[in-house]
């Protein structure tokens, strides 16, 4: 692209409202931040249990930077897999009861790996309307294709489900996965609805990153038995915060982890830290790891920072007092909105959404908000659609009750 069409392109951008700018905070702690020598109460973070800068957390960084080194030096099957690896594996195996774990440098990779991996080249994926930017650029390149269903609408995906079961049409002989294949179908002929048998798979998220949702797992399971589908869950904002033990949306809907084939979690959200993993069976393992491109030509997470996470991992299911705070925060949250009349998304997360719905709007909420001392950015299109704009209110386990009420009190005056 020429540099002059960039810049009408941002101009445009700028217009619209949907400008995005970096910018450098000088830390980020607890509940607060601080931005050019200001202090700020942060309501835009994911550490949801506090986790990030917890002295245990930080010591086991230390000593694993200490002990081990900062890189892993390798990916993880020439040299990236070492003894923290594997102990941080073995943590999340016994915390989620599941064989098997892979380590992913983000979040991000692991859903590639897990989308790209685990649909044949004769499946179908199924996935949530509102799922991640992971996720979507994954079922972007699958040779089978895909099809999303409204968001959280069961008897949309069984629509989609049902459509598939009395294809006619023949299915490919061979069912290889896209980890394997040169084939790949656009996005507009899976979208076509002329597809020929295939088999589906299902994807969705535990907790939906900018709306704070959960689908009705028990439900959404039963389903994808009835059709003899695979479930792939997308839990980076459910895990450490729902369940027994913070052991994610699965646990706290009743099933076990293997109920999906396939779960994908990451460690920069309650986990306090940085990376993603796959929890799965051992022979989804096995196979993942001959072809799934993210993880073999990829450098393998810092092995500090797989002793940090065990610390983590280890801190998140003891702690359940963290848990219980974040509820605390969570109900405070909702019963001040509704003292004040401002309708937020219905959600029972962590991430409490206010629709604004105009993108200049809700900027110059959140700059006014910023002005008295309270951070919470405005998510605007395209990670929403457009005119959904939206202040995606965070809460975290170490925010306090005035935290919220500060919080409250600026919006109803900015508001
Ligand atoms: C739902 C969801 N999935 C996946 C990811 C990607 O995880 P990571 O940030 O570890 O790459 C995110 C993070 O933004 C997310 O919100």
């Amino acid at each position: 692209m020429q540099h002059e069409q960039m810049t009408a392109l941002l101009q445009q951008r700028q217009q619209a409202g949907l400008l995005r700018q970096l910018k450098v905070l000088d830390n980020v702690k607890g509940a607060s931040l601080s931005y050019q020598g200001k202090s700020y109460l942060n309501f835009s973070g994911n550490d949801y249990l506090g986790l990030s800068a917890d002295p245990a957390v930080v010591a086991a960084l230390a000593q694993g930077a200490a002990d081990y080194g900062v890189g892993s030096t390798g990916s993880p099957l020439i040299s990236g897999q070492q003894r923290p690896h594997q102990q941080l594996c073995a943590e999340i195996c016994d915390w989620l009861n599941v064989d098997a774990v892979m380590l992913f440098s983000s979040g991000f990779a692991a859903n590639q790996a897990m989308l790209l991996g685990l649909c044949a080249e004769d499946d179908l994926l199924l996935l949530d309307k509102f799922s991640h930017a992971s996720m979507i650029d994954a079922a972007l390149q699958l040779p089978g294709g895909y099809k999303r269903f409204l968001h959280n609408d069961l008897s949309s995906l069984q629509k989609l489900l049902k459509a598939q079961q009395s294809a006619v049409g023949s299915t490919p002989p061979l069912a290889t996965s896209a980890i394997t294949s040169s084939t790949t179908q656009s996005a507009e002929a899976s979208q076509s609805g002329d597809l020929p048998k295939q088999t589906p798979v299902v994807a969705t998220e535990g907790v939906f990153s900018m709306d704070g949702d959960s689908p009705d797992l028990l439900a959404l399971n039963r389903l994808c038995q009835q059709y003899q589908a695979p479930l792939l869950l997308d839990d980076a904002h459910g895990i450490g915060v729902h369940g027994e033990q913070g052991a994610g949306s699965l646990a706290y809907a009743g099933l076990a982890t293997t109920t999906a084939q396939c779960l994908m979690a990451n460690f920069g959200k309650a986990l306090g830290g940085q990376g993603g993993f796959l929890a799965c069976s051992q022979t989804v393992a096995d196979y993942l790891t001959q072809g799934a491109r993210h993880f073999i030509y990829s450098t393998a997470i810092s092995p500090a920072m797989a002793v940090a996470m065990t610390a983590s991992v280890q801190r998140c299911r003891h702690d359940q007092w963290r848990r219980d705070s974040l509820a605390q925060n969570i109900q405070w949250c909702q019963q001040l909105a509704a003292r004040y009349d401002l309708q937020l998304l219905p959600s029972n997360s962590a991430i409490q959404p206010l629709l604004i719905g105009d993108s200049h709007r809700a900027l110059a909420i959140s700059q006014q908000l910023a002005e008295q001392g309270i951070w919470l950015s405005a998510i605007r299109s395209p990670t929403v659609p457009l005119h959904q704009a939206r202040l995606r209110i965070t809460l975290t386990a170490l925010h306090k009750k005035a935290d919220l009420e500060i919080l409250f009190n600026s919006l109803v005056a900015v508001l």
